[in-house]
């Protein structure tokens, strides 16, 4: 028990002769290694200075009399020497100069304090998720990628809208070649369809600092699908499939076809003849809208440096015939205007017979017959 408390005062008293500290920097910024003695002279005299600032077992930087040497990549300030300021700086943080480093000073041949600095390297990640198409109410991951960051330790989570959907928890990251750590996180979820357009971030915390990456979702909508027949009389006549597609998103599909599980290829579109010309047909489909406003529609084909391409037209009412609503044609119109001229003509004629009569009396018999037979025959 007095043993245990006899070595705390020894480890005490030597502490109190050590003034520790720990350095972290950015990779490739300079850092200063404090070494600060306070002395109670205003100025020492430099010519009884010494110096000697250790890494281990060997040496970065001396000091003493006229001599000093520096290692590459370090440097220090001599004026200060007087006031007690024996600082060494770092050039270039590297993960190489990490270590525990001690400023030893001595004056007048006796030693005094030393100081011990730790000295290590923090590197932020840099932190990156992929943009990324997710299939709506499937399982989906997202990832996190956090890379170059030093020492290994990040904490990942997630938010929808700012509100943390995946609290933060621990991952050691994976040492790659240059010295650094990488790690990446997969958020594992299934999209609904309010989540296209929503912004996802993915925050990564690493020794107290935390960065954030937005991103928003791409939500792929499968397809609802039908396949149908355009029906024929006819069994030895060419049949049509067609296939609705529907609901889907984005607008990108391709459609293959298959027959007993073999892909039905489309044929070639052109065929060659025997002259060396080609023939070829091609199909379009009018939508039931495009259908209904009928009008000319026409075939035009266009070949490269063709400034005017063939074409030829057709009446949808030919192409086409509907058999709804009995609309007059043009040539029933002309027959109806006919009958009615002819019915005003016999009109006047009979009118002007019956004038005529009164003037010089004559019998309406005859009259009458007349117009009777001109009626019907027109009828
Ligand atoms: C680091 O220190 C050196 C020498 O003092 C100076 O030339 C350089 O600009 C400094 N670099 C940075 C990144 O501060
Ligand atoms: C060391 O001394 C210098 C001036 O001599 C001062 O600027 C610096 O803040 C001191 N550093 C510490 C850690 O006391
Ligand atoms: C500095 O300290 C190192 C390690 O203790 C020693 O090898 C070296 O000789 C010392 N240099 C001077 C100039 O005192
Ligand atoms: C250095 O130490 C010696 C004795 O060890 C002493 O006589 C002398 O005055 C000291 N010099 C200074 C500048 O403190
Ligand atoms: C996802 O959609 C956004 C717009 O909403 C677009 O800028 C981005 O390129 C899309 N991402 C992918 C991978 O297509
Ligand atoms: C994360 O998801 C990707 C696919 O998005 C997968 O390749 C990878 O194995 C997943 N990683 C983990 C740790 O689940
Ligand atoms: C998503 O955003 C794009 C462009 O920002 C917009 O065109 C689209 O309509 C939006 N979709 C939804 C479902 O809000
Ligand atoms: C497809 O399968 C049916 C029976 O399963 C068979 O009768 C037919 O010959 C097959 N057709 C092709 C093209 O393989």
């Amino acid at each position: 028990m007095r043993c245990k408390v006899l070595s705390f005062v020894v480890l005490l008293a030597l502490i109190k002769h050590v003034s520790s500290n720990e350095i972290q920097a950015y990779p490739n910024t300079n850092a200063t290694l404090p070494c600060n003695i306070s002395i109670q002279e205003d100025k020492m005299d430099v010519t009884l200075i010494r110096v000697n600032w250790t890494r281990g077992d060997s040496s970065v930087a001396t000091f003493g009399g006229a001599e000093e040497q520096v290692k590459d990549g370090f440097s220090w300030d001599p004026t200060g020497f007087t006031d007690g300021d024996f600082s060494l700086t770092i050039l270039q943080a590297s993960l190489s100069l990490q270590g525990v480093y001690e400023c030893r000073v001595s004056y007048n041949f006796t030693d005094l304090p030393s100081s011990i600095v730790t000295f290590s390297i923090l590197a932020p990640p840099s932190v990156f998720v992929p943009q990324k198409w997710v299939l709506l109410e499937k399982e989906n991951q997202l990832e996190c990628h956090a890379k170059g960051f030093y020492p290994p330790t990040v904490y990942f989570s997630w938010t929808r809208e700012e509100q943390v959907i995946q609290p933060p928890f621990q991952v050691e990251g994976e040492l790659s070649p240059d010295g650094y750590y990488t790690a990446v996180n997969n958020l594992t979820f299934y999209p609904s369809r309010e989540d296209q357009n929503v912004t996802f971030g993915c925050k990564v915390s690493h020794r107290g600092n935390s960065q954030e990456v937005d991103i928003q979702l791409n939500v792929t909508y499968l397809p609802s699908v039908r396949l149908s027949v355009i029906k024929t009389r006819f069994s030895n006549t060419p049949l049509t499939l067609y296939c609705d597609v529907e609901s889907f998103y984005p607008e990108d599909v391709s459609v293959s076809w298959f027959q007993n599980g073999t892909a039905l290829l489309d044929p070639p579109a052109t065929d060659q003849n025997t002259d060396h010309t080609y023939t070829t047909r091609r199909y379009f489909t009018l939508s039931p809208e495009q259908r209904q406003k009928r009008g000319m529609v026409e075939c035009v084909v266009n070949q490269p440096e063709v400034a005017d391409p063939v074409s030829t037209s057709a009446d949808l009412d030919k192409l086409d015939p509907q058999d709804e609503a009995p609309v007059l044609t043009k040539s029933a119109k002309a027959s109806v205007a006919m009958m009615c001229i002819s019915v005003v003509l016999v009109f006047l004629l009979c009118f002007g017979f019956s004038w005529r009569r009164r003037d010089g009396e004559s019998e309406p018999a005859t009259k009458k017959h007349l117009c009777g037979s001109r009626e019907s025959q027109v009828k």
